[in-house]
């Protein structure tokens, strides 16, 4: 089956040919600029700019695939969770698309897209269930125990920020550039992670929390003259040390509590981060357990590649409707759920 995927919940503007939910045929993503001025995504902008990509990398993954619309077999839309605006546009040009071209559309749940990419590029016998999964990005930070590719335990969640907008606030606070992630990483290999002390949010604890960690960082730079060079090395490095630590520390003890699961699955935008990765890979070696990382940088961050895998593990237990479809960002991970995007026309 030849699935066309959109994606566009929050700041990118994303579209791929995927054939039986592994082989990525193609993959666009259109990056958007304008919120680099804004420290952080606008959603007003955002939809915006999705109204004027979509077409034109649908387009683009449709040529890079060298296919048509006639050569897809499904549709497949990000429903939920994201900024509303965003999802409307991939939600409307999903089906319009469909309509045009009497294509089903399958919607799916984001950040099971993120939980799925792991499988992208992957022969399905290397993907072990149940499995635990640490989904971080810019607006999420949880770590899930994966039974079956329909209910999704959580296991331990943030109580306030995603780390990956903690990345972007500590670079903003530095006056680095958005998104923080990479170049926080960067400067921290050339830091003194001593030099600044962060506290250890929710010690002891499963859950996690970020917020208090940035007013650290914040408390520092109060208390600098100017923000050098070597400021913003050694807050980074620090930064980054402390982020290490705290999910090393949550997954150890994950580790214990479910011995069944013999592989962890590292996926969303900040398992791009090398240090997470390497620390990461070394708990899992001391554990006798398997580490999964999405095989492609490019399906860390959003994509719609991603939302194709999903889509595929969870087509039999999805009821497509003729009927227009309505995303929600509280959505639930629960696929059950996913009925209520169809609308109901009185
Ligand atoms: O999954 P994603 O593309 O979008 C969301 O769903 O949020 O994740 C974007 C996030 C941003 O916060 C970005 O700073 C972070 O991923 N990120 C990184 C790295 N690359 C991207 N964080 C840490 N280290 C990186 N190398
Ligand atoms: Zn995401």
């Amino acid at each position: 089956m030849r699935v066309l995927a959109i994606e566009t919940s929050c700041d990118d503007t994303c579209a791929a040919v995927v054939e039986g939910g592994n082989a990525v045929l193609s993959n666009v993503r259109k990056a958007q600029t304008a919120h680099a001025n804004w420290g952080g995504v606008v959603p007003e902008l955002a939809a915006r700019q999705h109204a004027a990509d979509w077409r034109g990398v649908v387009e683009a993954a449709l040529a890079a695939a060298q296919t048509t619309m006639e050569g897809i077999d499904q549709i497949v839309v990000s429903v939920a969770p994201g900024l509303m605006g965003s999802l409307l546009v991939g939600v409307q040009a999903a089906m319009h698309l469909g309509a045009l071209w009497s294509i089903p559309v399958q919607p799916v749940h984001h950040i099971w897209g993120h939980v799925a990419s792991v499988c992208l590029g992957r022969n399905p016998s290397e993907i072990k269930l149940p499995a635990l999964c640490l989904t971080i990005s810019g607006g999420h930070t949880q770590l899930l125990k994966i039974d079956n590719w329909t209910t999704a335990k959580m296991v331990a969640e943030t109580r306030d920020d995603a780390c990956g907008e903690a990345f972007d606030k500590v670079a903003k606070m530095l006056g680095l550039t958005y998104p923080g992630g990479p170049v926080v990483s960067q400067l921290a290999k050339a830091g003194n992670p001593e030099t600044y002390t962060l506290p250890h949010p929710l010690r002891g604890q499963l859950d996690f929390s970020f917020s208090g960690l940035k007013a650290a960082v914040y408390r520092h730079l109060q208390g600098v003259d100017e923000i050098t060079e070597t400021v913003q090395k050694d807050i980074c490095a620090a930064f980054q040390v402390m982020v290490v630590e705290v999910f090393t520390k949550r997954i150890e003890a994950v580790f214990d509590l479910h011995p069944d699961a013999q592989q962890l699955w590292f996926v969303g935008g900040v398992s791009a981060n090398t240090q997470l990765r390497d620390a990461l890979e070394n708990l899992c070696a001391q554990h006798q357990k398997e580490l999964l990382l999405p095989v492609d940088f490019a399906y860390c961050t959003d994509n719609a590649a991603m939302m194709a895998a999903a889509a595929w593990h969870q087509k039999d237990a999805v009821k497509l409707q003729i009927a227009p479809m309505q995303p929600n960002p509280k959505l639930s991970m629960d696929v059950a759920d996913l009925a209520s995007v169809f609308v109901t026309v009185a």
